[in-house]
């Protein structure tokens, strides 16, 4: 039977029929669908429309029900439902008799759906942030196994200036900092409670929305049913967040693709997320790293998709809200994936750190050094910029480095070079010069280790007081 079949003289069309069903997609919700229906059950029993022994029974039926589908997916089977809502009503009833059919007393699917959604949320996030974390343990491993090895850096995709292999890593560490941090301020403001707001105007009945809201860790009910029931903004939110995580990821995954290629040779795949292809036999191709990098534009077209569904909708419930669904549902498949398989890579693949500082020690990028080096000695910035400038152009010509011409020639370019210029402009001076909290130099890269590390256990730390 339907939820709503009283009112109804000619069935429906039955292909429209098939089509407006969510359950297909929604039988994922099942867990939340459990636990928030437990919570109305007690609320219920409190307020006295369901005696002790239907509240037992309708309790053990929603138990069944979970372990039922822990135990067999198949148990999902079920071509009459139509959505979430309904499978588990009709479970119940086939459990529990009357007592399921009483579950449904003052609540509405409007508030069921804006609960169970907010709940996955809640869960996903919990689960991305695990995955985060292991994917920042694994590029802050990398770091520390990199030492003091030193890359090249680029600004427009040219080479700028030498880091720490270290250091670059960390940028990437930043980022995901970051996204954790949205993320958690995306569940702070979801976890509320929208059981007890009914179809619009809140329950029929006075239930116990602080109970419900508490069984259900949330922080309290919602305090307004009309948002309550029509709002998205938590699933709106929750994919621009990992839209960002995932263009934080795709920027990763091209650097490490382009690093991996011959002309720069500097990291080796791991053959554990590399394929080969059917038609060149020399190739190891990078596709986990070209579907991370791919992914980024499903995430963002999935923010795209729940903010044209949400727009112009008046309040308050809409069935244009079900379209909420799935792009929720893939952005949370789609993230965690993304994340578990760059901590794979990250662990996986290898730098060849000779081949990196071959390449950071030419290419003129002392250039800044040895124009700061000529401001040191009271050439103003300008002039200096300028007499290394020509410098560069020199060494051009010549197929050398400046750290190759001997001073009388630099001299032509400026007076104030002296014998300590060799020196200013070594590799290991030109890191060590980055002296500023956030530079390259080599003590503070390794206090930002150090600092993240200590970041990572705190939010650990918390997390587990938490639980
Ligand atoms: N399957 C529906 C959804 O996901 C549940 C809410 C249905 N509410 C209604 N009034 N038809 O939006």
């Amino acid at each position: 039977m339907k939820m709503w079949s009283g009112r109804f003289r000619r069935p429906l069309n039955p292909e429209f029929e098939q089509w407006q069903r969510s359950f297909p997609f929604d039988k994922r919700l099942l867990p939340q669908e459990v636990a928030a229906s437990s919570a109305h059950a007690r609320a219920l029993a409190r307020a006295g429309v369901l005696s002790a022994s239907e509240l037992k029974s309708l309790l053990a039926a929603l138990e069944h029900v979970k372990h039922a589908f822990e135990a067999d997916p198949q148990f999902l089977e079920d071509r009459e439902a139509e959505d979430v809502h309904h499978f588990l009503e009709r479970r119940l009833v086939e459990l529990a008799g009357d007592a399921g059919l009483k579950l449904h007393t003052a609540r509405s699917r409007n508030e069921q759906i804006a609960t169970d959604l907010r709940l996955f949320v809640r869960d996903t996030i919990d689960a991305i942030e695990g995955a985060l974390f292991a994917l920042i343990e694994a590029i802050a491993e990398k770091a520390k196994s990199a030492g003091t090895a030193a890359m090249p850096a680029h600004t427009h995709l040219q080479a700028a200036e030498p880091v720490l292999v270290a250091h670059w890593l960390l940028t990437y560490a930043e980022m995901l900092m970051r996204d954790h941090a949205r993320l958690q301020d995306c569940r702070a403001r979801l976890n509320y409670c929208p059981l007890g707001s009914g179809a619009i105007a809140g329950a029929t009945l006075s239930l116990d929305r602080e109970g419900m809201a508490r069984e259900l860790g949330f922080t309290a009910p919602t305090a307004n049913s009309m948002d309550a029931t029509s709002d998205r903004d938590f699933a709106i939110e929750f994919v621009q967040c990992v839209s960002i995580l995932g263009i934080h990821l795709s920027r990763w995954a091209e650097e490490v693709i382009l690093f991996a290629a011959r002309e720069f040779g500097c990291v080796r795949l791991p053959e554990t997320y590399s394929t080969g292809s059917s038609a060149l036999p020399q190739k190891m191709n990078p596709d986990a790293l070209e579907l991370i990098r791919g992914k980024a534009g499903r995430l963002a077209g999935s923010a795209l998709t729940l903010l044209m569904a949400s727009k112009g909708l008046p309040l308050a419930y809409n069935k244009d809200l079900q379209e909420t669904q799935e792009p929720v549902f893939d952005a949370a498949d789609t993230s965690l994936h993304c994340v578990r398989t760059a901590a794979g890579v990250m662990r996986d693949c290898e730098f060849d750190f000779a081949r990196m500082a071959a390449s950071a020690e030419c290419g003129f990028m002392n250039a800044m050094a040895a124009a700061t080096y000529l401001a040191s000695k009271g050439v103003p910035f300008r002039s200096a910029h300028e007499a290394i400038g020509k410098a560069v152009s020199f060494c051009l010509e010549r197929g050398c480095e400046l750290a190759d011409l001997g001073l009388e020639e630099l001299k032509q370019f400026s007076p104030a070079f002296d014998q300590d210029f060799y020196s200013a402009v070594t590799l290991d001076a030109v890191l060590g010069c980055h002296d500023v909290p956030g530079g390259t130099n080599p003590a503070r890269v390794r206090a930002a280790l150090f600092e993240l590390e200590q970041r990572v256990h705190a939010l650990q730390e918390a997390l587990h007081a938490h639980a």
